[in-house]
């Protein structure tokens, strides 16, 4: 629920805050975080250190969005071309690093109330990091605050392929595929067997260190979405640039196709 007391803000934090619409905050925010590998380079470290940063600046705005209100929060945290274009020390790196955030992060997600999902195709990930997902899903189902997403061995293409055999599956179990041609695939049945069926499409979608492109995240979800880029390295990435991005998001004037500004 939003009041116009939040807890927990920094001070830096609460200024910005002070400067925004509560009532004109996105329902759902999705994020492309990238750059864990340029903010190491800077430094002359490793890649992975990027990537050990990178789930501290997680943690940070996952806290922030959870504290200001935001319903759902869903993270570009590894894609299907991750998995089969980087080196496979990086992605064992990657994989090991994952199971360490979900273990030490659920009291993190039960003192802010954040209710844990994933997005992709979780099947396909080693079993042990399967086994941790679900454990850390299972240990926060009960939390009614912020939906908290992961898109992991995510991809949107293959995500409408695995919407579109479901559609046929559906049909299969209805009558075959005669009855599918008579129903007509439509929009909203497409929607219902995306993997974000349960989810509002994207108010704001955030991508960090500078890439004006989508690498293949929710191509069907975004179709209104604000775009929102940022120079900042997701490692350097907190509540405060969370805040600096609704701002700015708070200055848009979402049409949908109209001819003057419109909800959703
Ligand atoms: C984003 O950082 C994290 C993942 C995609 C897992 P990158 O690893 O893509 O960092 P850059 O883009 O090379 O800087
Ligand atoms: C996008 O970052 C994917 C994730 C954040 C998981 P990438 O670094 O993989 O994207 P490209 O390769 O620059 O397009
Ligand atoms: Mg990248």
């Amino acid at each position: 629920m939003r009041t116009s007391v939040i807890t927990g803000l920094n001070q830096n934090e609460r200024e910005l805050f002070a400067t925004l619409d509560p009532k004109r905050l996105p329902h759902h925010i999705a994020i492309i975080m990238d750059g864990n590998g340029r903010w190491a380079k800077k430094r002359h470290l490793p890649r992975v250190a990027g990537h050990k940063r990178g789930v501290e600046a997680v943690r940070g705005t996952a806290e922030t969005a959870a504290r200001i209100g935001i319903p759902w929060l869903t993270l570009y945290a590894f894609s299907v071309e991750n998995w089969k274009r980087r080196p496979k020390t990086e992605v064992a790196f990657l994989m090991r690093l994952l199971q360490t955030y979900l273990k030490s992060e659920v009291s993190t997600f039960n003192d802010n109330n954040i209710r844990l999902e994933y997005i992709g195709r979780r099947h396909e990930l080693p079993s042990e990091v399967q086994d941790v997902m679900q454990w850390a899903q299972d240990a926060t189902a009960k939390n009614t605050g912020m939906v908290l997403t992961l898109a992991l061995n995510y991809g949107a293409r293959s995500e409408l392929a695995d919407a579109f055999n479901s559609i046929l599956d559906a049909a299969a179990k209805n009558g075959g595929l005669e009855h599918l041609r008579k129903q007509l695939i439509d929009e909203e049945t497409i929607g219902k067997h995306l993997y974000t069926s349960h989810l509002p499409d994207p108010d704001l979608v955030i991508r960090t260190s500078g890439e004006m492109r989508l690498s293949n995240f929710l191509l069907w979800q975004l179709a209104y979405s604000e775009i929102y880029v940022t120079e900042t390295l997701w490692p350097d990435f907190d509540g405060k640039h969370l805040l600096e991005a609704l701002r700015d998001f708070q200055k848009r004037e979402r049409r949908f196709g109209g001819l003057t500004e419109h909800t959703a």
